[in-house]
């Protein structure tokens, strides 16, 4: 299968085609989600909390986005690789948001950033544009700030607060980005944003009228535990997976059962037989060490 393009995203909303996005922070995820055949592999942010243990995503440095991009880069081969820029990388100039985007291409090899919106994103979105650099925005919840904006709920409830979301995704299709998050957003916004956009809308708590879904693996495959999102649908038990093969490994240790014969090496019988019959006879030709204290 050929490598998907820009390009192909936009045929796609066009031809009413969905899109299909994962998270992906390591390598080996990487490769089964990609030969899975999703659209897109994004490396969230969100592993601040799947995978580093963090509570939020709001201290993921960008040393940490790299480097676990840096191994997703490794596992993908058609999907198109997009790395999220994670709190401290937007909190800065545009100049500055450039510099952070120009390290997820050039150290890990992304095709895209992703940015959550904030009050002057779109200069930094224009700028990164402007220097080939393709970007993806995200509306509604945006989890990198949704602590201090009233929690992880459902956004645009009230038509007002629909309509400032809606010209946030305008914003930024007017800056330049060539597909949108929409998180936690009803129905009827989501399929708003999507009537009223050119570029494709991902959906991710928002319906199923975007132009594509968006999952973070670890909730899809049920081995992130500690929260449970609603619209989070499982497709797997991982962490029942993960849990049964590493008790029965212990209970195997403790039993003596593993490794068997088969996970156990060996060697020709006439060489093991050499080197016993040699050992035994240095040892027969050495004082022990016992001895040697006694004199
Ligand atoms: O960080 C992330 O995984 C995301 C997705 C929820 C879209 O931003």
């Amino acid at each position: 299968m050929s490598k998907i393009t820009i390009a192909e995203l936009l045929a796609r909303k066009e031809q009413d085609g969905k899109i299909a996005m994962l998270t992906a922070y390591d390598y080996p995820m990487a490769k089964l989600v990609d030969e899975a055949g999703v659209d897109l592999v994004l490396v969230g942010d969100s592993l601040g909390m799947v995978v580093l243990g963090y509570e939020t995503t709001a201290p993921v440095t960008m040393d940490e986005m790299i480097h676990h991009a840096r191994a997703v880069r490794r596992g993908v081969a058609r999907a198109l690789l997009v790395g999220d820029m994670p709190l401290m990388a937007l909190r800065a100039s545009a100049p500055e948001v450039l510099r952070h985007a120009t390290r997820f291409v050039q150290e890990a090899g992304c095709d895209a950033v992703k940015v959550e919106w904030r009050e002057g994103i779109d200069d930094s979105v224009r700028t990164m544009v402007g220097a080939n650099i393709p970007v993806m925005g995200h509306v509604g919840l945006t989890p990198q700030t949704a602590a201090s904006e009233g929690g992880f709920g459902l956004r645009g409830k009230d038509a007002e607060s629909a309509k400032t979301i809606i010209a946030q995704a305008q914003g930024l299709e007017r800056a330049g980005c060539f597909a949108i998050v929409l998180e936690c957003l009803p129905d009827p916004v989501a399929q708003e944003i999507t009537k009223r956009l050119r570029i494709p809308t991902i959906g991710i708590g928002s319906g199923p009228h975007c132009d594509g879904q968006v999952l973070v693996l670890y909730d899809a495959i049920g081995l992130y535990e500690r929260l449970k999102p609603k619209f989070a649908k499982r497709y797997a038990d991982a962490a029942s997976l993960v849990r049964g093969a590493a008790s029965a490994f212990v209970n195997e240790v403790r039993s003596g059962t593993f490794p068997g014969k088969e996970q156990t090496p060996t060697m020709a019988p006439d060489e093991a037989d050499k080197l016993r019959r040699e050992l035994d006879r240095k040892n027969s030709t050495q004082p022990s060490a016992h001895s040697r204290q006694s004199k």
